[in-house]
C-alpha cells in the first residue's frame, strides 16, 4: 500500500463538482505531483487529504490507516505536513519565531533530518532563508514566504510533505536551488505531494504525476508519459499533438509542447 492514497473521493460544493471520483497515490521516498488547468481540484484535494475538508464521497488512507474522519491535529501528528497556496505565516512574528513556533508544537524534532535536530537556524539554513532570520514574515517577499512555509512545515518533521504552488513567487535560479532542495528532502526520507503550475519543476524532480482536469484524474505516470499523453495536452492546451494542425484551437499562443515554457499560464474556463 502506498504513504498517501485518495480513493474514489467528491467534493460539492453547491452545484459545483470540485473533485470527481479523485483516485491517485503518493509514494514514500518520492516526489508526486499532482498537477492541472485552474479550477480543477488541485488545492481542494488537498483540503481533503490534510482534514480542512470532508469528502462528500471517498475515502483518505495514510499510512495503511483510514484518516477521512480522522481531525486535521491528528493528520498532522501522523506526519502529515503541507504549506498553502494562499501564504498562512505570522506576520507579525519573525521569520525565526515562525519556525520556533512550529518546533516548540511539535516537542521537538525526532530525527528525520540529521543535522537540524532542535536547530531552527539550521532548518533556515537548508532552506535558503537565513538572511531574513531576523525580519517580520509580514515584510519579506511571497517567495522568501513560501520558503518559510516549508521550513515551518519541516519544523514538524513530517512524513509527508504536501506543497501547494511551492515555487510561485521564486526567480528562475532560485527554482532551480528549490527543486535540488526538494531532491534532497526526499533522499533524507520525507515524501513529498507537490501541485505546481511550473512544469520545468515537476517534469525535472517528480517521479510520478496525476494530471486532475474538472475534478477527475485524467492521466498518470512518469514525467515523460504525462509529457506525451494527448488527455493531458488536451486540457491544457486545447489541443493534442494527435490532431490535425487546422483542429489546433489553442487556448494559450505560447506553448507547443508541455515543458518547453517556465509556467503554463492559467487557462481560461
Ligand atoms: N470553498 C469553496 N466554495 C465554493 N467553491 C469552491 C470552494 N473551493 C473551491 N471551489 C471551487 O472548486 C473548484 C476547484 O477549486 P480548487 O481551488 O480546488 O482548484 P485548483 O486546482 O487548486 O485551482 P488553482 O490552480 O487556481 O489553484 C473551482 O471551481 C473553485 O471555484
Ligand atoms: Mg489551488
Amino acid at each position: 500500500m502506498s504513504l498517501l492514497e485518495v480513493e474514489d473521493v467528491v467534493v460539492r460544493f453547491g452545484g459545483v463538482t470540485a473533485v470527481n471520483e479523485a483516485r491517485f497515490s503518493a509514494e514514500a521516498g518520492q516526489i508526486t505531483g499532482l498537477i492541472g488547468p485552474n479550477g480543477a481540484g488541485k488545492t481542494t484535494c488537498f483540503n481533503v487529504i490534510t482534514g480542512l475538508q470532508k469528502p462528500n464521497q471517498g475515502r483518505v488512507w495514510f499510512d495503511g490507516r483510514n484518516v477521512t474522519n480522522t481531525p486535521v491535529h491528528r493528520r498532522a501528528h501522523r506526519g502529515m505536513g503541507r504549506t498553502f497556496q494562499r501564504l498562512e505565516a505570522f506576520g507579525s512574528l519573525t521569520v525565526r519565531d515562525n519556525v520556533r513556533v512550529a518546533r516548540d508544537i511539535a516537542g521537538g524534532f525526532t530525527g528525520l533530518f540529521g543535522s537540524a535536530k532542535g536547530d531552527v537556524d539550521a532548518l533556515l539554513e537548508r532552506v535558503g532563508i537565513s538572511a531574513h532570520a531576523n525580519e517580520r514574515a509580514d515584510s519579506i517577499p511571497t517567495g522568501t514566504a513560501r520558503l518559510l512555509e516549508l521550513a515551518r512545515c519541516l519544523a514538524r518533521n513530517p512524513r509527508m510533505l504536501l506543497l501547494d504552488e511551492p515555487s510561485s513567487g521564486l526567480d528562475e535560479s532560485e527554482t532551480g536551488e528549490f527543486g535540488d532542495l526538494l531532491q534532497s528532502l526526499v533522499a533524507d526520507g520525507a515524501a513529498i505531494l507537490m501541485v505546481e503550475h511550473d512544469m520545468d519543476l515537476v517534469m525535472r524532480v517528480c517521479d510520478a504525476i496525476h494530471v486532475l482536469d474538472f475534478g477527475s484524474v485524467i492521466a498518470s505516470g512518469a514525467p515523460e508519459e504525462i509529457r506525451n499523453d494527448p488527455r493531458v495536452q488536451q486540457a491544457y492546451l486545447g489541443y493534442s499533438a494527435d490532431d490535425e494542425p487546422e483542429d489546433r484551437q489553442a487556448t494559450m499562443t505560447d506553448l507547443d509542447v508541455i515543458g518547453e515554457t517556465t509556467t503554463i499560464p492559467a487557462v481560461p474556463r
